[in-house]
This record gives structure tokens, C-alpha cells and sequence, in this order.
């Protein structure tokens, strides 16, 4: 598998663009972003909607810029009418999935059982995941933080062994941070990661955990960006609304 790669240092910005864009939309982003990603030392990826990946795809070759896709459905193919499948995405141009994002778990019911199986296909596909973790609000509150980051992570990993380990990418996004403007602080997202970490030594054994990428997303932008990335558990950030303008993604992939 091409894989988005290990740690190492190199830090990995992915921005996920939910529903927004048309592939022309896409392209011409793809177009404008390509020269200045020159100036980055960052792994840059875009998460697209799925009309503009083969297009994007194609474009980001010449580039540095890896594309993938925000969902896919669990089976390799079958009557599912309006789903997708790991292998159209790998064949459309896709490196990654992104899997477990909230709104898939809040808005259209996904479940940890379910977004195992998508893991588990993803990774016999070739295409690698990045599952997304993360505590609500109201869980923050009453304290259960980590006890769900525990459940989303293991039971997302469940019977995902070592040979795979090193290809997963994770993602640690409190639900309250994403899209309103609130984020974690370094410390606090420090600590989450922190743990999360220990999940993974926990799940993996083997050491292969301190070579796993684990990003933060929640209202990422420029003014919280840089003390973020200067965490030594946060390997990267996730970011959505201030993925969308090219000029301004620019200067978030800046190092
Ligand atoms: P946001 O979204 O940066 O707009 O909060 C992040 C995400 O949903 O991945």
C-alpha cells in the first residue's frame, strides 16, 4: 500500500472537505494549492467528496498532495443502492478513507461495530483508514472521556493485528470542537493523544504505536495551528472549514 507513512517527524495536515465543492470547484483548488505546497514540509491529503476524486487524483500526482475519500461502505460489493465501495475508491484514485468522522456516527447512526467492519475492508483493500475518536460535549461533562475514546478506539480496532498496525492513521476529534469555534487546548489535546497512544501500545504491543500518526481535529485554524503541531503526541491535524479556502489552507500547511 502507498501508505500517508509513519511519524518520523514529518507532520501531516489532512483537510477534510465534507459536502462542499464540485469536482471543477476541486480541481481548481488542486490547481492554485500545487505551487505553494512547495513551501511545505508537511504531508498534505484532501478528503473530497467522491465525484471529485478521479479528477483531483490526477491532477495531484504531479504534486504533493495525496487524495482520499470521507466514507465508504463495509461489503466489497452488493445491492446497496447509493453506497460506495473501498475498491471504486482505490480505483478512482483514492490513498485514504477517512472512517468514524462524527457526523457519520451522529447524523447517520454508524456504530463502532460497523466502522470495524469498514477498517477491516479498507485494509484488505489497500486503501488505508483514518479512524476518528472523540467525546461529545455532554460525555466531556460527566467525565467519560476517555472511557469512550477507549470504546471507539478498540472496538475500531478489534481483530485489526500488527502486520496492519503500521498503516492505520487516527484521529482524535472532540465532537465539541468540531465546526464551532472551540477548540482543545495544546495541553488538553496533548493529554487525549497522549492516551490514545497508550490504546494503541495497549491494542498493538510491539512498539508500533510510537510510529502510528495520531491528528487533532476541532476548528483547527491558523491562530491555534502551530501550538498544536508542537505537541509531541499530535502529529498532525484534521482540519474542515479552514480546509476550503485555497489561500488560507496554504498558510496552514506553511511550516
Ligand atoms: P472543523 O472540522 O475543522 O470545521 O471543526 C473538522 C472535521 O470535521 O474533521
Amino acid at each position: 500500500m502507498d501508505s500517508l507513512g509513519a511519524r518520523r517527524g514529518v507532520k501531516m495536515v489532512i483537510g477534510n472537505w465534507k459536502m462542499h465543492k464540485t469536482a471543477k470547484e476541486a480541481l481548481s483548488f488542486v490547481r492554485s494549492l500545487g505551487p505553494l505546497t512547495k513551501k511545505s514540509s508537511h504531508k498534505v491529503c484532501l478528503a473530497v467528496p467522491f465525484t471529485a476524486i478521479h479528477a483531483v487524483s490526477l491532477e495531484a500526482k504531479q504534486m504533493n498532495v495525496r487524495i482520499g475519500a470521507q466514507n465508504m461502505h463495509e461489503a466489497s460489493e452488493g445491492a446497496f443502492t447509493g453506497e460506495i465501495s473501498a475498491s471504486m475508491l482505490k480505483e478512482a484514485g483514492a490513498d485514504f478513507v477517512l472512517l468514524g468522522h462524527s457526523e457519520r456516527r451522529h447524523l447517520f447512526c454508524e456504530n463502532d461495530e460497523r466502522i470495524n467492519q469498514k477498517m477491516l475492508r479498507a485494509l484488505s483493500e489497500e486503501l488505508q483508514p483514518v479512524l476518528c475518536v472523540g467525546e461529545t460535549a455532554l460525555e466531556r461533562e460527566e467525565g467519560l472521556s476517555r472511557q469512550v475514546v477507549r470504546r471507539q478506539l478498540m472496538e475500531g480496532l478489534k481483530d485489526i493485528h500488527r502486520e496492519w498496525g503500521s498503516r492505520i492513521v487516527l484521529a482524535y476529534e472532540p465532537v465539541w470542537a468540531i465546526g464551532t469555534g472551540k477548540t482543545a487546548t495544546p495541553e488538553l489535546a496533548q493529554e487525549m493523544h497522549a492516551f490514545c497512544r497508550s490504546l494503541l501500545a495497549e491494542h498493538f504491543g510491539g512498539g508500533i504505536e510510537k510510529d502510528l500518526p495520531i491528528l487533532y481535529g476541532g476548528s483547527v485554524n491558523l491562530n491555534n495551528v502551530r501550538p498544536l503541531l508542537e505537541q509531541p503526541d499530535i502529529d498532525g491535524v484534521l482540519v474542515g472549514g479552514a480546509s476550503l479556502d485555497v489561500e488560507l489552507f496554504a498558510r496552514l500547511i506553511e511550516d
